[in-house]
Parts: C-alpha cells; structure tokens; sequence
C-alpha cells in the first residue's frame, strides 16, 4: 500500500505541475475566449472558464489511462451531470481543476489545482499547486505533508516549535463568503462573522458568548485557506457551502502537517465526512500546556469555536 500511495502522489504531482502551465498560460489572455467565462446555473458569482474544463478533462483522461479502475470525482463533472454522487470504497480520484476560479479570472494571486485521493473513502493523497506563486504543496498518509517537496509543515515547526493557541481570542481565522448570495445564507454567515469579529459579551452566538478573534481572512479559495492552516500561518478554517474537491486534497497536507477537520456541525468531535460540506479545521502545533496533547488542545479549540 506504502509503495502504491507513493506512486499515486507522484502522479498527481506531474498532473498538477502540467496543469498549473496550462493555468498560467491562460490567466495570460484574460480576455480572450480561452477564459470565456460562464455563469454556473442561475448564479452570478459562481463561475467557470473554459480552462476549468480544459484542464478537469485533462486531469480525468490521464487518470483513467494510468488507472483504469479508479473512480474519478471532478468539480465540472459533477456540475454538468447535474447530480452529485456518493464515495465508494474504490480508489477515488477528487479533483477541483482550479479552486479559486474568480482569482484566476482576475489574476488575484490564489489559484490552486487540487488532486486528492481517498482510498475506503480516507483521503489519503493530496496535492495542491497554485501556479501563480509557484508553491506545490503535498501529501500522502504517514510521510508528513510538504511545501515544494523539501519544506516540511507546518513551517517553522519544530525549531521554534509553533505552540497552539491557547484561546480562540488568540486566533487567525480563515474562512469564505461562498458563492451562494441568497439574503438567508449571507445573513446567517454575517451573524457567524460578526459573533467571532465583536467582543466576548456583547453578542451570543450559540448557547455561549462568542470569543473574540483575532481577524478573519479570505483568499478566495478554500484548498489555500486549508493549506494556510497546514502551514501555520492562520490557526482555524471555517467554511459552510464548498465541496468535497474544495478541500480533499488540502485535507491530508492539513492532517499530515499535525492538524485536524472536524464536520462544522456544533461542538461534536467526529472526524470529518468529506461529502457534508461544512468543515472546521484547526492547525496542528507543540502542546501549549505541558500536561495536555495537541489533540486535546485543538479539539478544545473546536468547542470553543462553538
Ligand atoms: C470556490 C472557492 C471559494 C469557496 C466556494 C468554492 P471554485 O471554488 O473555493 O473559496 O468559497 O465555495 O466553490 O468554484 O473556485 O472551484
């Protein structure tokens, strides 16, 4: 299995580097019919390029040539079939060929090609390029998770080592306004917004007061938000509405660098369900008290978020 996950990486490695050509290529006719944009169904602020679907049926064909049996589960695939799917057991290839769409329409510098593999539905290979700034960022289970293959995350871990943050006041957080602008989803993703933004007492937000954070920031991609978390340079990941090819490859560099995702449904602890499209990620770290293990110490994080 060992040997088979390797080679499985270093395939998606080649597709991404291949494909974040191709990208960047693109990106440089802005305006020309390469990148005529569409609007997905009724809804304005969810686009896709043609290089969307240039580069999803590149990723689709090379896969299946190289391995015939595996599934495959593509962003504009399941866009065009109208229909979403359930994740078998089978070998299954999740792939978003550019998360970050509206940022490569307007060379806003976080455009990621994100290939991940879940194998008895556990991701367990990803690999996220954003051509842009040229940073390729892996991981396959157990081997630790990479920055341009050499730089191990999250960053500056173990010497100095990172400690997690003890509070959620003491937190960057990273999250997204999502495509859908319905006043009802807005509204609710506002009230979350405002509860973390303003003062511990001054608004509720669940059954307790809300802490205050630090700042939220968005890059317009949630697979770079994850990997953000992977790195260390942001501490939690929040987002409700995005899918499973936003975040599956993002998701074992976030667990191989020491962090966790749990399903964004209040302050239970299961492990993530990469098909529930609501996903709290909270970086890994050095223990922030000597008497407690990371783990404890994220998911205390995770509660206190709610
Ligand atoms: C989108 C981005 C965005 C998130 C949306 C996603 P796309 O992916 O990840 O950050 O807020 O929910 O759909 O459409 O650019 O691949």
């Amino acid at each position: 299995e060992e040997k088979n996950l390797e080679e499985y990486l270093e395939f998606a490695i080649s597709l991404v580097q291949e494909c974040g050509q191709i990208i960047l290529e693109a990106s440089k006719e802005r305006y020309s019919k390469i990148n005529k944009i569409y609007e997905k169904g009724e809804n304005p602020s969810d686009l896709v390029t043609e290089t969307d679907k240039i580069v999803e049926e590149l990723i689709k064909s090379k896969l299946n040539s190289k391995f015939p049996d595996h599934k495959f589960v593509g962003e504009e695939t399941a866009a065009a079939a109208g229909k979403h799917h359930g994740l078998t057991d089978e070998p299954t290839w999740i792939v978003d060929p550019i998360d970050g769409t509206t940022n490569f329409i307007h060379w806003f510098p976080f455009v990621a090609v994100c290939i991940g593999l879940t194998i008895n539905k556990e991701p367990v290979v990803g690999a996220v390029f954003n051509p842009f700034l040229n940073q390729l960022y892996t991981a396959r289970k157990g081997n630790g998770a990479y920055l341009n293959l050499n730089t191990k995350l999250p960053l500056s871990s173990p010497n100095p080592p990172i400690t997690l943050p003890s509070s959620l006041s003491q937190c960057l957080v990273v999250s997204e306004y999502g495509s859908n602008r319905s006043s009802t989803t807005l509204g609710k993703k506002f009230r979350s917004v405002h509860s973390l933004m303003s003062k511990p007492g001054d608004v509720t937000w669940g059954k307790k007061n809300a802490g205050l954070v630090r700042g939220i920031r968005s890059l317009g991609s949630a697979a770079l938000d994850i990997i953000q978390v992977a790195k260390g340079e942001a501490d939690i990941f929040w987002e409700i509405g995005c899918w499973e090819w936003d975040v599956t490859a993002a998701l074992v560099i976030l667990r191989e660098s020491g962090g966790i995702m749990v399903n964004g449904n209040g302050p239970n602890e299961e492990p993530v369900n990469i098909l529930e499209r609501k996903y709290l990620a909270v970086r890994g770290g050095s223990l922030y008290a000597g008497d407690k293990t990371v783990e404890q110490s994220q998911l205390r994080l995770v509660r206190e978020f709610w």
